[in-house]
């Protein structure tokens, strides 16, 4: 498929409802398919836009627990916030939808029982992760391990954040459940898998030459590198089954006799919500929903941040072609990540610009944000934005180069000419030429750009077009030439208008706001792409009024909104998360006394291990502690320690360990010694 599509259908990612919006959820998935969606509907294209809240999986469990309240009033919270959020930068979904709905519950069930009667997935029985204190599964963001990719020591068990990788948790290094600590145990649990290997063949030449069943599905050049590249190193290392259900009770259950207590994986249930939000839009629209995902003619473009990449390129394709009778996405074109003032942007550090924020410090100055984050977009490898960069951007390009060249066209207009648009001779100077060619070619280099994907570049070929009706308008000095050629002054600020005009289209996707200011002032009702390249405001039309486009950001604001990245957390460490509340009474039924260790040895063939002997006053007893990487058996003994007394007899490599001695885990990893202080003799009890 190629050329011109019948329709386009864009989906932006499903934010998590767990938290707000911040820059770099706008630069990653909704700003540039709000430039690319804003472009096809002024062409007039067929374009439908989808997104909406991702509302289940571990991202909202985990923060219903931290806030000690629940998943339902966690997603009610975030998916109002979230709405506001992009309206606030003035994105502009056709719908925007909900995955915690019945009619998404219904549509997923049903796509899963249609998977499964189809031989999609095979039911298995499995050793998965178990956390022992909390009695649950862990799977996803319950579990946190070392990345075997990139060596991160925060990945997820689905996913590596800081290098993109897709993981299962058994690849994880050093697993740890997220929910109590513990190192997990080995547990049987019957889930339903999508074995992916199946499916090498066809999804390698599907990614490398747009090739489905023998026809051209896209066009593979037209994918990003950095897309292609890393779903290719994922076909190349072979691809595993994927559990596509999960023990936990938040999620879209599973709709099959016997699988209470199991839900639908996240990442299985939250793509389809693509096609619930299509199919609400069409019932508020009045249309058909069906050739959206299903012909031909259609389009399907997915805008994502690149930690989606392999569940939109590998595994979404792979249950829709399952399935059949579904269009497999047309591109992907992934962002890569934006950092902010030389760091990673880190919600728990509030190390962020919150979109919400932003607006309430710069009320209706969305077009700002959205200019410098089009300017610097992650489109092909990670970009950073600071605060100074936006005071230059928006003070140099903005208000000197485009506010001041529409001001003075303005000013000079109504000086010279009554505030009515000067007719022109025709008799062009070659200047004057090249301004109508640069003119006559902007629309269909911002548009060409624009449908590669490419909206740094088609921002600046717009931009080129202001920045050189600037330069005309100060080297042909029409308040100059005016005292002694009228006439010649009268063609300067002609072509001049024409371009402001010119501009105002081509820019709209990027400056909605502003666009529409520069046509009211234009006094055209409506400046249409189609017509764009040419002459749009005629002779004699009378000019409005121009507000004031753009204020310069100060170096107060600049200092202000710097100490806002992390304020309330200085001196704060990135930690564990804090487990949930206990009450005083369990505090009670542990039994934490003083103890003296008298003895150490390593444990056989236990890397970790030493085994103490620990005097306490009352008795002596074993106790094995994982710390022989960093204590040998001389620096322990000796030392008081705090002995929780009354754990459960353990056997550890063939040893009885009676109690647990406590630890403090530094922040780079280090172990101390929680002791009493001097004075305390074994046998005290710590209450
Ligand atoms: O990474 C995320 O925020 C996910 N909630 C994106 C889901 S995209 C889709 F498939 F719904
Ligand atoms: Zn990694």
């Amino acid at each position: 498929m190629s050329g011109k599509p019948t329709r386009t259908l864009v989906t932006s990612a499903l934010p998590y409802a767990n938290g707000p919006i911040h820059i770099g959820h706008i630069a990653g998935a909704y700003l540039p398919a709000d430039l690319y969606v804003r472009y096809l509907r002024a062409r007039k294209r067929d374009v439908v836009w989808v997104c909406g809240s991702d509302e289940h999986g571990a991202a909202i469990t985990l923060r219903a627990r931290k806030e000690g309240t629940t998943p339902r009033a966690i997603v009610d919270r975030y998916h109002e916030e979230m709405q506001e959020a992009f309206s606030s930068l003035d994105i502009a979904f056709d719908h925007y939808d909900r995955t915690s709905s019945a009619e998404h519950h219904a549509f997923a069930q049903q796509f899963f029982l249609e998977l499964l009667e189809k031989g999609a997935f095979t039911e298995e029985t499995r050793q998965q992760f178990f956390d022992p204190v909390e009695q649950q599964f862990l799977a996803d963001r319950y579990i946190q391990g070392t990345c075997p990719k990139c060596e991160y020591d925060k990945a997820f068990g689905d996913q590596c954040e800081k290098c993109g990788s897709a993981l299962s948790p058994e690849d994880l290094v050093h697993p740890v459940s997220t929910l109590s600590g513990a190192t997990p145990e080995m547990r049987e649990t019957t889930l339903w898998y999508l074995p992916m290997d199946r499916h090498e063949d066809w999804l390698r030449k599907y990614l490398e030459e747009g090739k489905l069943d023998g026809e051209q599905h896209h066009d593979a050049k037209a994918w990003k590198a950095h897309v292609i590249g890393q779903c290719k190193s994922w076909v190349d290392g072979g691809l595993q089954s994927r559990a596509m259900t999960r023990d936990l009770d938040w999620g879209v259950p599973v709709p099959v006799e016997g699988a209470e207590g199991k839900v639908l994986y996240v990442w299985l249930d939250a793509p389809l919500g693509y096609i619930t939000a299509t199919q609400n839009w069409a019932r508020k629209a009045g249309a058909d929903w069906e050739p959206y995902w299903k012909d031909e003619g259609t389009q399907l473009v997915h805008f994502i941040g690149k930690d989606n990449i392999v569940f939109h390129c590998i595994i979404f394709p792979i249950l829709l072609k399952e399935h059949g009778g579904y269009l497999l996405p047309h591109n992907v074109p992934a962002n890569e990540f934006m950092n902010l003032q030389g760091d990673k942007i880190s919600t728990s550090r509030n190390w962020a610009v919150w979109a919400k924020e932003y607006i309430d410090d710069f009320p209706g100055r969305s077009d700002e944000m959205r200019y410098v984050l089009a300017s610097i977009m992650p489109e092909q490898k990670d970009a950073e934005f600071t605060w100074e960069d936006f005071q230059s951007r928006v003070n140099n390009e903005l208000a000197d180069v485009l506010g001041n060249f529409v001001n003075r066209v303005f000013v000079l207009t109504g000086k010279f000419h009554g505030g009515k648009v000067p007719g022109a001779s025709g008799d062009w100077t070659e200047v004057d030429q090249a301004l109508l060619d640069l003119m006559a070619s902007t629309p269909d280099a911002v548009g060409d750009a624009m449908e590669r994907y490419r909206f740094r570049d088609a921002l600046q070929h717009a931009m080129g077009l202001v920045r050189a009706g600037n330069k005309y308008l100060t080297e042909e000095e029409p308040w100059k030439v005016v005292k002694t050629h009228p006439g010649r002054a009268a063609d300067i600020l002609h072509l001049a208008l024409q371009v402001t005009a010119n501009a105002a289209i081509v820019l709209a996707p990027f400056l909605p706001r502003t666009a529409a200011r520069l046509g009211s002032a234009l006094g055209t009702a409506e400046l249409p792409w189609d017509a764009a390249g040419g002459a749009l405001v005629a002779e004699g039309q009378p000019l409005g009024e121009l507000p004031i486009l753009f204020e310069k950001i100060t170096d107060e604001q600049v200092e202000e909104q710097k100490g806002k990245l992390g304020a309330g957390l200085e001196g704060m460490r990135d930690v564990e998360q804090e487990k949930p509340q206990t009450t005083f009474d369990d505090f009670q039924a542990m039994d934490l006394r003083v103890a003296e260790v008298i003895a150490a040895e390593k444990v056989k063939g236990a890397d970790k291990l030493l085994q103490l002997t620990v005097r306490t006053g009352y008795d002596e007893r074993t106790v094995v502690s994982g710390i022989a990487e960093h204590f040998s058996p001389d620096d322990v003994v000796g030392r008081k320690v705090t002995l929780l007394a009354n754990l459960a007899p353990r056997k550890i490599r063939g040893v009885v360990s009676q109690g647990m001695v406590l630890m403090a885990t530094t922040e780079d990893g280090g172990l101390r010694f929680v002791a009493p202080e001097d004075g305390a003799e074994p046998g005290d009890i710590i209450r």
